[in-house]
């Protein structure tokens, strides 16, 4: 489905880990580097469509929470996990 991120369009089927599309999401800007939900460095606010999104992991929710986030917008890119294609769009910025 249609996921913009950064003003870049891609297209995301359900069910793929957005961490496994790192090489292409980081030409939009999206910083990687474990792409496991560890580091902490691809924190973006995901502004419209987050219902659309498979809820936050434990791992995920420490790691944010380590990292300082603290509204529910924010999200780990890379466990980013598309569950509910009704959402007419998924739109992610980050803070850069
Ligand atoms: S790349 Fe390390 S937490 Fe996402």
């Amino acid at each position: 489905m249609k996921v913009r991120i950064n003003g870049r369009i891609f297209n995301i089927p359900k069910g793929v880990r957005f961490g496994e599309l790192s090489h292409e999401i980081e030409k939009a800007g999206i910083e990687f580097g474990c792409t496991d939900g560890q580091c902490g460095v691809c924190i973006a606010r995901v502004v419209k469509g987050l219902e659309c999104l498979r809820e936050p992991s434990e791992e995920e929710e420490e790691t944010l929470w380590r990292t300082g986030a603290v509204d529910e917008e924010e999200r780990l890119t890379c466990q980013l996990v598309i569950e509910d294609e009704s959402c007419e769009e998924i739109v992610i910025e980050s803070e850069d």
